[in-house]
């Protein structure tokens, strides 16, 4: 099996990036004035402009080549058709088939699992509609007013990330708040202005044996008892999501309050099955509906538009363009739209957790770099902390400007400034302003030489930093489904073209076990620890303080 960095494509690739970086977009702007319509793509929920990249033609010819070397469409199409692409853990990854409005019948072993989804979707429109209309009654007999989501990583990042960009869809039927960290902070604070008699827990979790959601699962059990003395108000207030039932059911919730999750469901693609939950109690369940809509319109663009034309597989190679071949090391997703002010902190598990490794799916370790890190802010808030290193630090951080053309609160005024900042940020980012510029600016609000020689050299921005736009109409239900598909695809596509298992997490499992022994040391202060000195130390510094007090 070749390595990449041996295809054809590769090779021109890594040629062609020494010329290119030699260029600077405004050469390559002033070259072309088709620019705009060459490198942006139209879509029904968005605009995405690509051209503001280091990019010529030659260099989207040759990226399609290597896409075509690594045969993403044959990929895409073992995606789609169930094939175990995961292959380190042996499952087929079926994200889309969660959100495949055409109910196209599609078999895994022998069953229709369209069947097994549209049944699941059915069970959650039942159980929505009965808490969301007040017919769900606690163990007093009042109704539900507060569902708290318990889990973490894939279980809480996309359904908290969807509960707070579509926070105007929702209406006042119910408050939903979300329970992620094992710091008892959290849980205590959401649970603290709460009636016990009102609260509907749904505990999130695939495996159902992650400590800190079980950690947080058995707090709200134990908050729950201690106000009904009543073991079996569990029944009335404990949901579970998950694809272990026994688990589940080991816990005390009832087997009728558990909603199935499958193993070709991966944690953070989880947020289109029954994860959504909350966001479906949020919503109701038309507007959940919506949001898979939206996600499977982006599926068919991505099975159907020819390469050079399909958005995904666009970001997807201007990443590894920007990133492998031209050396950036990270990578900034600015929203410029209040709603999506979890977009960055759920893009990171998305797109770190699946490509933040280093070995091919045979095993061996990559020669070249892999995916960058991704971090971001909300636009103006950013603007005013790190933008400066943005335009004129010396690493180049390529960046996804997100904004809408509506917004959802409109303000008078407001929407107008956001706007103006959202379009002069990507321009600036590319013209930069050299220093003769600069010293022309400075002369003619009538400085002095002796001002101009010490400030000019502070003041030249290089440009030349590669962004992509995408310009949404108005974020809703449907379009932010579209949104959040189309980045699951481009870290598909990434995946294929880096030869890396986007599907897997192994890089979680050393802590997680070296946590679980360490906690098994703290609560036995006696037992001898035999760590590293560092660690040592560390514990016996924690141990010293607590025995002292
Ligand atoms: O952080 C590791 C991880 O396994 C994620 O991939 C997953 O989304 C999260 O933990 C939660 O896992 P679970 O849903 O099994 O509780």
């Amino acid at each position: 099996m070749s390595n990449r960095s041996s295809l054809k494509s590769w090779q021109s690739l890594e040629n062609h990036a020494l010329e290119m970086k030699q260029q600077h977009m405004n050469e390559l702007f002033s070259l072309d004035e088709q620019r705009f319509d060459k490198f942006s793509i139209q879509l029904p929920s968005m605009l995405l402009d690509y051209s503001k990249n280091v990019i010529t033609g030659k260099t989207i010819d040759q990226l399609i080549a290597l896409a075509e070397e690594c045969d993403v469409s044959g990929w895409r199409e073992k995606m789609f058709s169930g094939q175990r692409i995961n292959s380190t853990e042996d499952r087929a990854v079926l994200h889309t088939a969660l959100r495949n409005r055409k109910q196209t019948p599609l078999y895994l072993e022998g069953e229709n699992i369209t069947d097994s989804v549209e049944s699941a979707l059915s069970k959650m429109k039942a159980f929505t509609e009965e808490v969301r209309q007040g017919q769900w009654k606690g163990y007093s007999g009042k109704r539900i007013t507060d569902v708290v989501s318990i889990g973490v990583g894939g279980s809480n990042l996309g359904p908290q990330m969807v509960t707070e960009a579509l926070k105007q869809y929702s209406d006042d039927s119910l408050n939903v708040h979300y329970v992620s960290n094992v710091d008892g902070t959290q849980i205590a604070n959401v649970l603290r202005p709460l009636n016990p008699e009102k609260v509907l827990f749904i505990v999130s979790s695939k495996t159902f044996t992650t400590t800190e959601t079980m950690t947080n699962a058995r707090t709200a059990l134990k908050w729950l008892v201690a106000a009904s003395f009543d073991d079996k108000a569990v029944a009335k207030h404990f949901i579970a999501v998950t694809a272990n039932k026994d688990n589940a059911v080991n816990f005390g919730i009832d087997e009728e309050n558990i909603f199935e999750l499958w193993d070709w469901v991966g944690g953070r693609f989880s947020l289109w099955s029954a994860i959504g939950l909350p966001i479906a109690l949020d919503l109701g369940f038309e507007k959940f509906i919506e949001l898979l809509e939206g996600a499977h319109e982006i599926d068919e663009h991505f099975c159907q538009a020819p390469l050079t034309e399909n958005a995904p597989v666009i970001l997807a190679l201007l990443s590894v363009w920007n990133c492998t071949f031209l050396g950036a090391q990270s990578q900034a997703i600015l929203p410029y739209d209040q709603s999506l002010h979890m977009l960055s902190a759920y893009m990171q598990q998305a797109e770190m957790e699946s490509n933040g490794k280093s070995v091919t799916w045979h095993g061996k370790e990559v020669n070249y770099p892999t995916v960058p890190s991704i971090w971001g802010e909300l636009g103006i808030n950013g603007q005013h902390a790190f933008y400066q290193y943005l335009h004129q630090s010396n690493n180049i951080v390529p960046a996804d400007f997100i904004g809408s053309v509506e917004s959802v609160t409109p303000v008078q005024g407001h929407h107008q400034t956001l706007m103006a900042n959202f379009f002069a940020q990507t321009q600036a980012l590319m013209t930069g302003v050299d220093e003769q510029q600069v010293r022309a600016d400075l002369k003619a609000t009538g400085r002095v030489d002796e001002y101009i020689d010490k400030v000019a050299p502070h003041k030249v921005h290089k440009g030349n930093r590669p962004t992509n736009t995408i310009l949404m109409k108005r974020i809703s239900p449907r379009t932010l489904g579209s949104l959040i598909a189309l980045y699951e695809h481009k870290i598909f596509v990434q995946g294929i073209i880096l030869q890396i298992c986007s599907f897997d997490q192994w890089g979680v499992e050393l802590g997680k076990g070296l946590a679980n022994k360490i906690h098994q040391q703290l609560d036995q202060p006696k037992v001898s620890i035999n760590h590293d000195s560092s660690t040592n130390g560390l514990i016996n510094f924690y141990q010293n303080i607590i025995s002292a007090e």
